[in-house]
């Protein structure tokens, strides 16, 4: 038995897409938060195997989801690359910043990595013994560009302004900041494989705000060499990417990089995606996450013209963004039944 998202990454076409969804283990779960004060705290969580593969499974449970996704952080790499990372509850994530040649410098090499995320390759193999066997198992990281935006300006940004000063302004360090992070990117999801990822998919939810030029120079070309050495190595692991917020830029993203699946925002139209993207490979997405916390008639009819619009082609449905803390829980069930029962 072929597991239905490895079908939709192979290229096929189904007449029930498989569905999961984005930060699917997460705060609107009742279940998730018990367990997050159980381990303290987010960071906690995300170094507790066994804690951390209980949250991973719970939205299984409850909703018998196609896929998984490994419960971390994307900037956990970062952190094992030598950053200084914390979580500020209301706020988001701080960082030690990192702007110059000295600061890059300082930086650990790839392969010291591992002493910090070990746990999260442990959290890998408890979920692949203990996942049911239809469920695949999705590892994942940043992209560099999304993550250089943390590292950077220390925080989240609205418009990535630090990181693009630093790339207008010292273009050498940018740089390297970028191709350690790439690096550090091939060897965490080799490592996730190597303890039983089946895919893995790189997030770069900053892309839409790289123009031109600088969109193929930092988020096609990461992605495309992430994506060569994970298949160089490891030939029949599915790669999803994510260049959220792209527009014109998902148009021919998955010949440029050799993703097998390109996850779409939900800033795009359905029919357009299927039209211009879905015709080159598989796609993912794109319901808007808000229809999680509203609900009603709307929910239902979104999530049936989204399967409609992609019935033609290989697709996964899920959400455009992570779900957020504010959704019901029953909509969730409701989008499911309306993926599945149609
Ligand atoms: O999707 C999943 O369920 C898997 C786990 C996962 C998390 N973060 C858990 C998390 C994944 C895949 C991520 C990716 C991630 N993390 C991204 C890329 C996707 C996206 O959302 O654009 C980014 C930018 C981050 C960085 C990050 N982590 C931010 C900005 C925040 C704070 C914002 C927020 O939602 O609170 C986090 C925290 C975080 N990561 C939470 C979870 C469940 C919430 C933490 C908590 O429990 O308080």
């Amino acid at each position: 038995m072929t597991k239905t998202i490895l079908k939709a990454l192979a290229g096929e076409t189904q007449d029930v897409p498989p569905i999961w969804m984005m930060r699917q283990a997460g705060r609107y779960l009742p279940e998730y938060r018990a367990t997050r004060a159980q381990a303290g705290d987010f960071l906690s969580l995300c170094y507790n195997s066994e804690l951390a593969a209980e949250v991973t499974l719970q939205p299984i449970r409850r909703y018998g989801f196609d896929a998984a996704i490994l419960f971390a952080d994307i900037l956990l790499l970062p952190q094992a690359l030598g950053a200084d990372l914390w979580f500020v509850t209301g706020e988001g994530p701080r960082l030690s910043t990192i702007t110059s040649a000295e600061e890059l410098a300082q930086l650990k090499p790839v392969d010291a990595i591992d002493e910090t995320l070990n746990p999260v390759y442990e959290t890998v193999r408890i979920l692949s013994r203990e996942l049911p066997r239809e469920t695949t198992l999705i590892g994942f990281a940043g992209a560099p560009w999304t993550v250089a935006t943390y590292m950077i300006a220390g925080q989240g940004t609205k418009d990535q302004g630090p990181a693009h000063a630093l790339k207008a302004e010292n273009r050498e360090v940018f740089e390297g900041i970028i191709d350690r992070l790439t690096e550090g990117t091939i060897h965490y999801l080799s490592k996730q494989i190597e303890a039983g990822a089946e895919v893995v998919k790189i997030f770069d939810s900053w892309a839409g705000s790289l123009n031109g030029e600088d969109f193929e120079k930092y988020a096609v070309v990461p992605a495309r060499r992430i994506t060569q050495a994970i298949k160089s190595k490891y030939p029949g692991v599915p790669v999803i990417g994510f260049p959220r917020e792209a527009g014109d830029g998902y148009v021919g993203f998955h010949a440029k990089t050799g993703v097998d699946c390109v996850a779409l925002d939900n800033s795009v139209s359905a029919d357009w995606a299927a039209e211009h993207v879905q015709s080159a490979g598989c796609v993912q997405g794109n319901l808007a996450s808000s229809h999680m916390v509203t609900g009603g008639q709307a929910l239902v009819d979104e999530t049936r013209a989204i399967c409609e619009a992609f019935s033609g082609g290989p697709h996964i449905f899920n959400l455009g963004h992570g779900i957020t803390p504010d959704a019901d829980p029953d909509n969730v069930q409701r989008m499911i039944d309306a993926v599945r029962g149609g």
